[in-house]
């Protein structure tokens, strides 16, 4: 299945990693492909990959897993390896690996010569349903995580499921978060077909890209429409932050930060009540959270810190009812 997005495609198939060869020929002409990985992925699919693309001359780029990795001294670290390799501009740069991959390279990609063509080939399931849709890439600073980036589209994103299979059942629940947050701002079936613990498929992958897919299209630069994606978000990020991103993964935290606008949402009069046991039950059964749960006294002087915030108001996302996210104005003297 290929979606459309302004300038470029989302091919979303099992096997489609196969076919990556034949994509790149249809609009490159060089041999030489430069790939930035993370050491995980590259220990799992260097093989498969050099197979793949056998017909290129590979110049791999490996960084250490995880957050760690998205800050200025691996981004330069990348562009110097990069270039001891031989990059030269309209040299293509394949992102493989999960978010931190796809941000860092995106940025790299976006910034080393004043841009270079690249392709997010994600391979977590958070970055195959979230990061790789809607260009944002970027890096973190001591100040806080994704302070500095760009919005930079890539010429392709490959969605292959196939990576799915060696995701461990943390990481690979953080990516069921931000689909069920994805069902419940904008599209109820997604959200049932978590009621039990099934596995995903490219049909449930395909109905939450086509949740973001959606929103970026209307509001390609953050401004309006996008905000409707941090449902839970504000919270979670406090959460994230408090324990210093140690203690709860990303789509724990904002789990955890769903349930807390579903009360505020209830507290306002905008949220049914008995939205609040069907969904608390779901992020549960999903392994997303356990009792006991955070309580808005708990959090209320962490928020202040999100970079949302503004002294009198901020923006937050409340569902009215599942699939139905809605923007709403908050005080802080509200909560
Ligand atoms: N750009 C955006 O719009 C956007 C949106 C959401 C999140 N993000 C960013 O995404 C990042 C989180 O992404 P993530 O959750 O993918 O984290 P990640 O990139 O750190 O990957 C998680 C772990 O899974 C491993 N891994 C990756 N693919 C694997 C596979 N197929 N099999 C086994 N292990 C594999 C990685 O090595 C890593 O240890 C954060 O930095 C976040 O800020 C960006």
């Amino acid at each position: 299945m290929k979606l459309k997005m302004s300038d470029y495609e989302i091919i979303v198939e099992k096997n489609s990693i196969r076919g990556l060869s034949k994509h790149i020929k249809s609009f490159y002409t060089y041999d030489d492909l430069f790939i930035v990985t993370d050491e995980n992925v590259d220990e799992l699919y260097h093989d498969f990959i050099k197979s793949v693309l056998n017909e290129f001359h590979l110049h791999i780029v490996v960084i250490k897993a995880g957050e760690q990795s998205k800050t200025i001294a691996t981004y330069l670290d990348v562009i110097s390896q990069l270039m001891d390799k031989g990059i030269k501009r309209n040299h293509l740069i394949l992102a493989l690996g999960g978010g931190v991959v796809g941000d860092l390279t995106g940025f790299v990609a976006a910034t080393l010569y004043r841009g270079l063509p690249y392709i997010q080939i994600p391979t977590t399931l958070l970055s195959q349903v979230d990061s790789s849709i809607g260009s944002k890439v970027g890096i973190d600073l001591p100040k806080g995580k994704n302070l500095v980036g760009a919005f930079y589209h890539p010429k392709l994103v490959i969605i292959d499921p196939v990576f799915l299979d060696t995701l461990s059942k943390r990481e690979y629940n953080q990516g069921v978060a931000e689909m069920i947050k994805a069902g419940l701002i904008a599209n109820k079936e997604l959200f049932n077909f978590f009621k039990d613990t099934k596995r995903v498929t490219t049909k449930e992958i395909l109905m939450a890209i086509e949740v973001k897919r959606t929103v970026v299209l209307k509001d390609p630069f953050d401004q309006k429409e996008r905000m409707l994606l941090n449902f839970g978000h504000t919270f979670g990020h406090a959460i994230e932050k408090k324990f210093k991103y140690q203690t709860y993964k990303h789509g724990e935290a904002i789990s955890y930060g769903m349930l807390i606008a579903l009360e505020i949402g209830i507290k306002k009069g905008l949220t049914p009540k008995h939205l609040y046991e069907s969904i608390r039950h779901t992020l549960e059964m999903n392994g997303l959270i356990k009792k006991p749960y955070f309580k808005i006294e708990d959090l209320k002087e962490d928020i202040k810190t999100d970079k949302k915030f503004t002294a009198e108001a901020f923006h937050f996302i409340c569902l009215s009812d599942i699939g139905q996210g809605v923007v709403t104005q908050i005080k802080v003297g509200e909560l």
